[in-house]
């Protein structure tokens, strides 16, 4: 992982792309939700722009489907004033046998500044980030089961608005963790800012047989795990990446690990409710819950913004040599 980790920062440690939440420092972690938090300013205005990548270009580069990531990085390049380009990929040259690095090398030549790769492969942004020229940054917007950096980020941003800081705050990550880039990302965001205890709960067969050596701990239980929780992070079944039956049924499943207004009950009375996205109601998380008074769900929405705002400008700014 050593090669990841100095692959993201320049010679002088700073962000120069953004593909993994491991192996980043707490400062670096602050700083870009202090600077999300300038950004955030910028969407409330009337005039929703800053001149600050102006001139620079920006491909969106997606090889697997997304709403909402995809939607916020367009909003969030097209408000720092780049141009944005979103690359279709099912209906692009890779369907043509093309492989990803003629894709990379073509859209080089177009003079492109950044690329924003999700991908179903994990290390598939890491790869690219090796082999790009050395003024092109690469931010990582979902690799495989690895990891998702910004959805992490801005839902430490989301907890930082509501609870203010991370030391004391118990954390319980439920559902599909064994297929989640997103509860990855988070465990090691969450440990790095210092949260008291992250929880992941989840069935034996939704979770990665090493999860106890990311920092967490785990619970089979979901009455047990919600005691004492501060927020609590609800994860979607992601059937797409099962290869087998993991479950008995959706039923079955919402009856031992779906979040109903009961079940909240016994966290904390002010616990928060959070969901990455795509909800899938009556499943993993009942309509009362995602819609009701503690959930901060499209909240989680709108800080995508200014979080990729902040990544994008961040990263930019430091492979420029820090002007
Ligand atoms: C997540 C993803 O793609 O990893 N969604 C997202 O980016 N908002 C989680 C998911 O697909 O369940």
């Amino acid at each position: 992982m050593a090669a990841i980790e100095n692959l993201q920062l320049n010679a002088q440690g700073k962000l120069q792309h953004f593909l993994s939440i491991e192996g980043l420092d707490q400062s670096l972690l602050t700083e870009i939700l202090d600077t999300a938090e300038s950004f955030a300013e910028v969407s409330k205005q009337s005039v929703k722009k800053i001149p600050l990548l102006r001139g620079k270009t920006i491909v969106n580069l997606f090889f697997e489907n997304s709403t909402r990531t995809r939607a916020t990085f367009e909003l969030a390049a097209t408000r720092l004033s780049a141009d944005i380009l979103s690359m279709n990929i099912a209906t692009s040259a890779t369907s043509k046998g093309e492989s990803l690095l003629d894709t990379i090398r073509n859209m080089e030549a177009m003079q492109v500044d950044m690329f924003v790769v999700r991908h179903s492969l994990s290390g598939a942004p890491h790869f690219i980030a090796q082999h790009v020229a050395d003024h092109i940054s690469v931010i990582n917007a979902g690799d495989g089961q690895h990891e998702h950096p910004t959805q992490a980020m801005l839902d430490m941003f989301t907890i930082r608005q509501v609870k203010q800081q991370f030391a004391g705050l118990r954390v319980a990550i439920v559902g599909d963790i064994l297929h989640s880039r997103v509860a990855r990302s988070q465990i090691h965001a969450l440990n790095i800012l210092g949260a008291e205890e992250v929880r992941v709960i989840a069935p034996k067969t939704l979770l990665p047989t090493d999860v106890e050596s990311l920092g967490v701990s785990v619970f089979n239980d979901l009455d047990n795990g919600l005691k004492n929780v501060d927020v609590i992070i609800m994860l979607r079944l992601q059937k797409e990446r099962m290869n087998s039956a993991l479950l008995p049924s959706e039923s079955e499943y919402f009856k031992c690990f779906g979040l109903s207004d009961e079940r909240l009950k016994i966290a904390n009375s002010d616990a928060i409710v959070m969901h990455p996205g795509p909800i899938n109601r009556g499943v993993e998380i009942s309509s009362s819950v995602a819609d009701g008074p503690q959930s901060v769900i499209l909240q989680q929405v709108s800080n995508g913004i200014a979080v990729r705002m902040a990544v994008m400008s961040m990263a930019m700014r430091n492979n420029e040599g820090g002007e």
